[in-house]
């Protein structure tokens, strides 16, 4: 770990914790997300090279408010405060510091008064994303203002000597357009990073780590197919081999092909010990007659756990379960003081286990963004058609057989989607698209196939470009492909004689049609 550089980003709760992360990555200094509480003694031991203290929705001015370990302005490593990080270290250095009631937030312009090292190669004036807060009324001694703005006369401070900052903006957003010029000169002037990190290196980190944590102990991971849960498991696979057990679920309503290619790649290739368990029947007869989207969810996640849960008494003692939470999954349980250890959302691919399992989790993805465990990923060996695949809802195809989930419908979804998949995979800019698949309407149709009348099914087409599926358009996919794959669908594909495009934005509709 101390062999190259690397930046402590201690978590006091912002909502940016994770995006300061990312940037400092994408410079390629290696960081980590810790709890805002992290001794000074440990990062010394770790050798760390420079500390960020985030911003958090607490307010120094308050008893109890969460701090940093003081000893840490005084181990002589360089400090960066961001927000609260630099009211925290204003008060814990000496300064006074005044309730922010009315003060400017959102975009403003702040004027350099001091440039090296900090704003070096930051405009004399530009715009800043100021947050909504206390701000320093008083330096501390040694400090000056390197950066005023209308109403904050401290919109960032400095002390040369000890390279103690902050700033009372954020430069991790992308509303501080020159910001990552900040940061660039905090990492490469001030903490003399490298900038040398790859990808590789968090592999052989997260190794260690896992080695470490799970010892001679065994771990389970629930492999879904997807993206997060296959990169968790190659990863943990690279650390502990054999100690790795994995589980994978056929629910019936899984993509075509796809319980074999999931064992094919994982058990046969990288030879993990890999259980594949047909429930099929299990979910599709409990799925009968239902036609409430909520309870085929309920179902489905109901089983799931049963199946897995069945699975897991049978290797005896395990102790831990990995799971492939994301920092997106995180963010929205982190508490606002306790740092992003402090709460965990199950995934829900694996949610709500029994707590006689008593497991505990491995997250080695959780600081990472989708497009990082990717790249993970791709260091990891795992196939491209696993890393680029598109999101897919845990149950399934049973949320796009509209109606009743049948054996027959699911296979006559999973042959339409197949040729959705083959025909979009043919696109430039498939790696854009969010999502595109079909839907099975529980409708039927008439249409006319040589001389004969057909009464069959409609499968609508939805494809759809998003960067968070929080909100998503309808793609403009060429003519042509629309063309391909209608045709194809009615031509190829039993019990469907007519194809319709879903030109629904979400919001108001969803992404799916259930
Ligand atoms: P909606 O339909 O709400 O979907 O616009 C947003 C994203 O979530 C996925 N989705 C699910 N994922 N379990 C999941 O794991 C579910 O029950 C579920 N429902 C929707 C959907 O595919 C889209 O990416």
């Amino acid at each position: 770990m101390s062999s190259h550089s690397w930046i402590a980003i201690l978590d006091f709760g912002s909502q940016y914790s994770q995006l300061i992360a990312r940037r400092i990555r994408e410079q390629k200094v290696y960081c980590e997300l810790l709890r805002y509480d992290t001794s000074a003694e440990e990062l010394k031991k770790r050798n760390v090279s420079g500390v960020v203290l985030s911003g958090g929705p607490a307010s120094v001015l308050e008893a109890d408010s969460p701090m940093c370990d003081p000893a840490i302005l005084e181990l002589g490593v360089p400090v960066l405060g961001i927000c609260y990080g630099q009211q925290m270290t204003a008060q814990l250095l000496g300064g006074t510091i005044e309730p922010g009631e009315g003060r400017e937030y959102g975009s403003t312009r702040v004027t350099v008064r001091h440039a090296p090292p900090l704003f070096t190669n930051f405009p004399a004036e530009d715009v800043v994303w100021m947050s909504h807060g206390d701000q320093v009324a008083e330096l501390p001694d040694g400090f000056r203002v390197l950066a005023t703005s209308d109403s904050c006369p401290v919109a960032a401070m400095g002390n040369d000597k000890k390279r103690i900052y902050g700033l009372q903006f954020h430069p991790e957003v992308v509303h501080t357009p020159q910001g990552i010029e900040i940061l660039r000169s905090f990492l490469f002037d001030v903490c003399e990073c490298r900038g040398d990190w790859e990808m590789g290196q968090f592999v052989e980190e997260q190794v260690a780590a896992i080695r470490k944590q799970v010892g001679s102990d065994h771990v389970v991971c629930g492999l879904s197919g997807g993206v997060d849960s296959s990169v968790v498991a190659a990863l943990i696979h690279k650390a502990i081999g054999t100690q790795l057990h994995c589980i994978f679920v056929d629910n019936g309503v899984l993509r075509a092909g796809e319980f074999e290619e999931v064992q094919h790649t994982f058990g046969e290739a990288f030879g993990m010990d890999l259980h594949a368990i047909d429930a099929s029947d299990r979910f599709l007869d409990a799925l009968a007659g239902v036609i409430e989207p909520e309870e085929k969810r309920k179902i489905i996640g109901s089983i799931f756990i049963d199946v897995f849960t069945d699975e897991a008494r049978q290797f005896g003692d395990i102790k831990f379960l990995a799971q492939g939470t994301l920092y997106p999954d995180v963010i929205e349980s982190v508490s606002p003081i306790g740092g992003p250890s402090a709460t965990i959302k199950s995934h829900h691919n694996v949610g709500g286990l029994p707590d006689d399992l008593d497991f505990e989790l491995i997250e080695p993805v959780r600081e990472l963004f989708k497009d990082e465990v990717r790249a993970l990923g791709r260091e990891l060996g795992v196939p491209d058609h696993i890393i680029d695949r598109q999101p897919f809802p845990g149950p399934g195809l049973a949320v796009r057989v509209l109606g009743e989930v049948t054996r027959e419908r699911v296979e006559i979804l999973q042959q339409a989607d197949l040729r959705v998949q083959e025909e979009m995979a043919r696109l430039e800019n498939y790696k854009d698209i969010w999502q595109s698949f079909a839907v099975l309407l529980p409708v039927q149709t008439v249409g006319v196939m040589g001389d004969c009348r057909t009464y069959e099914y409609v499968a609508a087409l939805r494809v759809v470009d998003s960067i968070d599926a929080m909100t998503a358009d309808w793609s403009r996919v060429p003519y042509d492909t629309l063309a391909t794959i209608s045709n194809r669908i009615i031509n190829e594909v039993k019990g469907i004689n007519r194809v319709v495009y879903d030109i629904s934005s979400k919001p108001p509709a969803t992404i799916e049609w259930e």
